[in-house]
């Protein structure tokens, strides 16, 4: 049987903000639990305010390992002013410009998870071409134009592990289905593509890949 969040963990997952459904929640949180058997970070692209990292978290502390998770903070595209994924709530009055940092912070307090996470705040290419350490996870869900998608690839995927996962969010094959592009689903083709990666289970919009070559 897959491993499932602790019920109160699930619950601060269910009453965070965010956009992940619960299904494809508990498919990352096994896929975390997976990952964190080879004893190395796991890493998030697109914070916004922690739903997602909850999960990662608590898999994290199970494992004795730590949680990143990048994000600028700003918000994607689809999530800016006049947006159909726009909450004003995240716009700070100060500045005009979304934030949800703050929000985020709140939400791993609740969750009591604050310890086991590293945030890192900045966009996603500059803090991978500056990273160096292997990773046991990557999960990516942040900006959803090509560009970004496959920057947010090119920057992570290589500082995974052998037998470490991919996880990517928003997968959805069919153009009918899609409400932010099909980047993230030609950045799981490509992936595939490139012989690195083998499949491992999907479910909802989420594709786990495990690494089983080199490259990308
Ligand atoms: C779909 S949301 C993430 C949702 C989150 N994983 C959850 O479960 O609620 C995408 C996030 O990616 C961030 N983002 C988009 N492009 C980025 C980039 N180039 N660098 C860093 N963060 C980025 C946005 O600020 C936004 O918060």
């Amino acid at each position: 049987m897959a491993p499932a969040p602790a019920p109160e963990i699930l619950a601060a997952f269910e009453a965070a903000k965010g956009f992940m459904p619960a299904g494809e929640g508990l498919a990352l949180y096994a896929a975390a639990v997976d990952a964190g058997r080879l004893g190395l970070p796991l890493l998030e692209v697109g914070t916004y305010c922690g739903r997602s990292t909850i999960l990662l978290a608590d898999a994290a502390r199970a494992a004795g390992v730590t949680a990143l998770t990048v994000d600028h903070h700003r918000g994607s595209e689809e999530q800016q002013p006049g947006w159909e994924y726009h909450d004003p709530k995240t716009v700070d009055p100060e500045t005009g410009l979304m934030d949800t940092l703050p929000e985020f912070r709140r939400t791993l307090h609740r969750a009591g998870l604050e310890e086991h996470v590293v945030a890192l705040v900045g966009r996603s290419p500059q803090v991978a071409k500056v990273w160096g350490t292997p990773l046991g996870l990557v999960f990516v869900d942040g900006g959803h134009t090509d560009e970004h998608a496959n920057a947010d690839y090119e920057g992570w995927a290589p500082h995974l592990a052998e037998g470490g996962l991919l996880v990517i969010h928003d997968v959805f094959p069919d153009p009918e289905d899609e409400f932010t592009g099909q980047a993230p689903y030609r950045v799981f083709l490509r992936a595939l593509e490139s012989g690195a990666f083998t499949r491992v289970s999907e479910s909802g919009s989420l594709r786990v890949l495990r690494r089983t070559g080199r490259g990308v």
